[in-house]
């Protein structure tokens, strides 16, 4: 597929789902809760002995997390100084991120490079160019639908870890809601953006995020909040007129009986993630 036409970078109308369903399903709370209690642990693994710690994130979006995981690597080494490299294909993401880190007055020590631009082509610079910078800790949160070339893309990453380094990958747990929905609507459901709904099959050190959200406002048709939700889930900007009604009432039958569970009368869409610790020693073969 032709660089310039891949719309997988969030633009415009998928920025709105994007941000709508992130204040709807907890996710990033979700993603946290676990970051703060994991990295603490690792960074000091990772930042041992070093004079400076280099991150990179690929796919940051609006950099919500990426200042949390920041923030942590500051506090486990204060004197060391920290450099932030971002991938992100989406330049009004990108915007935001930057906004975000203006008003962080904590981070503003350190320099960030933006590269503005899909994985891949940031890949195929860093081969072209002969001085490659290298990192004590990448992390890829919710992109590897994304990517063209899941297992280049991680040995890619993986050969960008310094000494003692880490990648965190962050993907949807194979057989959640997500898993289950877009693996059943596969025609209906895939495009040139998401070409494959890749769930957690890697194996490496995995920490479970439990997460799920109401979706109770789904099954009503009148309900704003039900269609938005329905749209981002689907990746479609109107979800009740992107399917006939045959294949939306099969959508919302799965959605409830097959990706949720129902707790007093409401149901709750299982969207658990699954955290993969990459260390620079490779555990097991990619
Ligand atoms: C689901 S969002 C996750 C954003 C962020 N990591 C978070 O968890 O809030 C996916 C992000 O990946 C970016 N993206 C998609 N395809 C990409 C690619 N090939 N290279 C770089 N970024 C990409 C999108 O623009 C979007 O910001």
């Amino acid at each position: 597929m032709a660089t310039e036409t891949k719309q997988s970078c969030y633009e415009r109308s998928s920025v709105q789902r994007f941000q709508f369903y992130l204040k709807h399903s907890g996710e990033h709370e979700a993603i946290l809760r676990c970051v703060h209690n994991i990295l603490p642990g690792e960074f000091k693994r990772i930042g041992a002995g070093k004079s400076s710690l280099d991150v990179l994130g690929v796919g940051s979006g609006g950099g919500e997390v990426d200042v949390q995981i920041l923030s942590l690597l500051q506090s486990a080494f204060p004197a060391v100084p920290v450099t932030a490299d971002i991938v992100e294909g989406s330049s009004e993401l990108t915007d935001n991120f930057k906004a975000l880190v203006a008003r962080t007055t904590s981070l503003h020590k350190i320099p960030f490079t933006w590269h503005i631009m899909h994985s891949e082509d940031y890949e195929k610079q860093v081969k072209a160019k002969g001085d490659v910078k290298k990192f004590d800790f990448m992390h890829m949160i919710q992109v590897l639908y994304y990517v063209d070339d899941l297992a280049e893309t991680i040995r890619f990453y993986h050969s960008l870890l310094k000494n003692n380094g880490m990648l965190m990958i962050i993907t949807e747990t194979a057989n959640c809601g997500f898993d289950t929905l877009w693996k059943t609507y596969k025609k209906e459901l895939y495009n040139d953006t998401i070409t494959e709904y890749r769930s957690s099959g890697l194996k490496y050190e995995v920490h479970d995020i439990p997460n799920s959200f109401d979706i109770t406002q789904c099954f009503n048709p009148s309900s704003e909040t039900g269609e938005c939700l329905l749209n981002f889930m689907t990746a479609k900007d109107n979800f009740y007129q992107s399917f006939s009604p045959e294949i939306r009432a099969g959508i919302l039958d799965l959605l409830r009986n097959k990706c949720s569970s129902e707790k007093d009368g409401k149901v709750f869409f299982n969207a658990s993630l699954s955290c993969i610790l990459v260390y620079e020693e490779v555990h097991s073969a990619i």
